[in-house]
């Protein structure tokens, strides 16, 4: 059963991690690399400043992924969204597809936004398709916006709206 779980301390280790893995860097965008210490001060800072912003994807109790809300602009009711399933074994079985939904609840009946946004690499065909297929609209294309691996990368806006993500739930999708 796949779930979200506000991120604590307990998954401070598994977090550290995934953030150094290369390959999984490569698609959502490299940090700033930090000593655990610091990164686990950073974590809990942000923690304390928004409770229902960071979540852990845990698969029958399993830790597998991470993704959060930030970026809340309460005037206008939107946020940004940030997602990756950690452990790559885990990748292609329909599991995104459940926590994407979950924290779009949270996002959308929660937090009271109107809008999230989603940002990816160009070239992150695959998280391109997934966006897609919950009824996200491309709505920029930031050219050679990050600068990562001594290149630049282009950047994809997608956008979802709460009347859009309602149809998209009422269409067979049934709610969890
Ligand atoms: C993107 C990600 C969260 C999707 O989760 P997932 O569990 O692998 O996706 P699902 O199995 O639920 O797939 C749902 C749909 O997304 C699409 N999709 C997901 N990954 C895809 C891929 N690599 N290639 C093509 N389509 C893909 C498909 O349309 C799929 O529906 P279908 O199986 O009916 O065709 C996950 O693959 C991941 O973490 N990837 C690496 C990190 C990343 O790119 N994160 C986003 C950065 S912003």
């Amino acid at each position: 059963m796949i779930e979200l779980t506000p991120l604590s301390g307990k998954y401070f280790g598994v977090l550290f991690e995934w953030e150094r893995d290369e390959k999984l860097q490569g698609l959502v965008g490299r940090g700033k690399k930090l000593s655990f210490t610091a990164f686990s001060e950073l974590w809990y800072e942000l923690i304390a400043r928004c409770k229902n912003c960071y979540y852990i994807i845990l698969d029958d109790k399993l830790p597998i992924g991470f993704c959060n809300i930030y970026n809340i602009d309460r005037k206008n009711k939107n946020a940004e969204i940030g997602y990756y399933i950690g452990d790559d074994r885990y990748r292609f079985k329909g599991k995104g597809r459940i926590f994407l939904k979950k924290l779009l609840q949270i996002a959308f009946y929660e937090h009271n936004l109107h809008k999230i946004y989603a940002k990816t690499f160009g070239t992150n065909a695959g998280n391109i398709k997934f966006l897609k297929s919950f009824g996200f609209k491309e709505e920029g294309y930031l050219r050679e916006d990050k600068f990562e691996d001594g290149q630049y990368e282009d950047v994809v806006i997608f956008g979802l709206l709460e009347k859009e993500f309602r149809r998209f739930i009422g269409m067979g999708d049934e709610l969890i």
